[in-house]
C-alpha cells in the first residue's frame, strides 16, 4: 500500500540545469531548498552534509556528473578530452565521502554510460542529465518496494520499531529505506510507532528522523543512544530497522556509528534486527566488512554541540562516522528484490544474478 511522503530530497531542475536539494544542515529549524549549480558546489554539498544518507548522496553524485559534463562541454567538444576531464571529475566527486558506496555506484554508472558511446559531446551531456533524472526517479520506486517487503515483517499490531540515524525520505530521494518500511507498515496499521535514537554526534535521529516522521504524522519517540537496552529489557521494542552505507558480499553492514552497539543489544534481548537497503548499497567487490573504508570525521562534532564545547579543552578525540555490524547479528536484509536471509553470501549472490 502506498503512503505518500511529502519530502523530495533532491531533484534535477531541467529548466535551470541545477540540482535542487533540501538543506539538511538547517533541519529542524528550517525547511530550505538550495540549488547546486556546479560540480565543485556538489562536492562541497556532499562533504559538508547539506545532502547526506547513502542513496541521496548517490543521486547527488549522479547530478554532480551531469553538472561536470555541462562545465566541460563549454570548454571542449573533443570527445577524448571531454572523457578525460569527466573521469577526473568522477574521481573528485567520489572523494567527497568514503563509506557510502552508493556514491561510487552512481558516479561510475554515469561515467560508464558515456565512456564508449558514439554520441557527440553535447549528446553525452544530455545523456548524463537524463540518466541522472532516471536514477532519481528509480530511487523512490525502489524504496517503496523495500518498504512494502519490510512491512510484511511487522506482524504485531501496534508494533514499536526502533531505528538509528536517518534512513528516511531525507536520506534518499524520497520515502526512505528503514523509514520506508515504517511508512508502508503505517499505511497498513496506523497504530505502529517509532523509537528514534538521537544518533550522536551529528544527531541525525533527533534532527532529521523526528522531523520527517512528525511531518508525516507518524508517532515517534526520541531516545538517546544509550537507552535502547533499557527499553528492550522492558519488552517495549518489537524490531529494529536501520539503513546501510555499504554492505559486503557476506552481509557485514556499515552504517552510522552506534549501529553495531544496537545490534548487540538487540541480539541479547532477542529483538529482530533488520537492515533495509537497495542493492546499490551492496558492494559485492568486497568479501567482508573489514574492507569497508570508515570515514574519520572532524573532532569538533564530538567536542561541541551547536558550536559550544561540552568537554575539557585539549581532550583526545576519535570520531569514526560509521561502524560495521557483523552479518551474524542481522536477521534479514530488506531490498527491492525481497528480504535476503542468511547465509548472505548465497542470498546476496542470488539477488545480483536474478
Ligand atoms: O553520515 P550520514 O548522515 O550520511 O549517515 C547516514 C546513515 O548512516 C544512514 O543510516 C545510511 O546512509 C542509510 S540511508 C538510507
Amino acid at each position: 500500500m502506498e503512503f505518500k511522503s511529502k519530502i523530495k530530497t533532491i531533484e534535477w531542475i531541467s529548466s535551470k540545469n541545477v540540482s535542487r536539494m533540501v538543506d539538511q544542515l538547517v533541519i529542524p529549524y528550517e525547511y530550505k531548498l538550495v540549488d547546486i549549480k556546479s560540480s565543485n558546489e556538489m562536492f562541497n554539498a556532499i562533504k559538508t552534509m547539506i545532502v547526506r544518507g547513502a542513496p541521496a548522496i548517490g543521486i547527488a553524485g549522479a547530478h554532480g556528473m551531469a553538472l561536470a559534463a555541462i562545465e566541460i562541454a563549454k570548454k571542449t567538444k573533443n570527445k577524448e578530452e571531454f572523457l578525460k576531464f569527466l573521469k577526473e571529475k568522477a574521481e573528485f566527486l567520489k572523494s567527497s565521502r568514503p563509506t557510502a558506496v552508493n556514491l561510487m555506484w552512481a558516479v561510475d554508472k554515469q561515467y560508464e554510460l558515456v565512456k564508449n558511446s558514439a554520441a557527440s559531446v553535447d549528446e553525452m551531456v544530455q545523456m548524463l542529465i537524463e540518466h541522472g533524472i532516471e536514477l532519481e526517479n528509480d530511487d523512490i520506486k525502489i524504496n517503496q518496494k523495500i518498504g512494502d517487503f519490510g512491512a510484511e515483517l511487522v506482524s504485531k499490531k501496534g508494533a514499536t520499531i526502533l531505528t538509528h540515524c536517518n534512513a528516511g525520505a531525507l536520506a534518499t530521494v524520497g520515502y526512505g529505506t528503514a523509514l520506508g518500511v515504517v511508512r508502508s507498515a503505517f499505511a497498513k496499521d496506523n497504530t505502529i510507532q517509532v523509537f528514534a535514537d538521537e544518533t550522536r554526534p551529528r544527531q541525525q535521529g533527533a534532527r532529521i528522523t523526528t522531523f520527517e516522521l512528525v511531518m508525516d504524522n507518524i508517532p515517534v519517540t526520541l531516545i538517546t543512544d544509550g537507552m535502547s537496552g533499557y527499553f528492550m529489557n522492558k519488552g517495549m521494542i518489537d524490531m529494529v530497522v536501520v539503513g546501510a552505507d555499504r554492505i559486503a558480499a557476506n552481509g557485514d553492514t556499515a552504517n552510522k556509528i552506534g549501529t553495531y552497539n544496537l545490534a548487540i543489544v538487540a541480539d541479547y534481548h532477542k529483538v529482530p534486527f533488520y537492515v533495509a537497503a537497495p542493492l546499490s548499497t551492496i558492494d559485492i567487490s568486497i568479501k567482508t566488512g573489514k574492507e569497508i573504508p570508515i570515514e574519520e570525521r572532524d573532532h569538533e562534532e564530538v567536542t561541541h554541540i551547536n558550536g559550544k564545547s561540552i568537554c575539557a579543552q585539549g581532550v583526545n578525540v576519535i570520531n569514526p562516522g560509521f561502524d560495521v555490524t557483523p552479518h551474524k547479528l542481522i536477521k534479514g536484509i530488506i531490498t527491492e528484490k525481497g528480504v535476503l536471509y542468511p547465509p548472505y553470501k548465497e542470498s546476496i549472490k542470488k539477488a545480483f544474478d536474478n
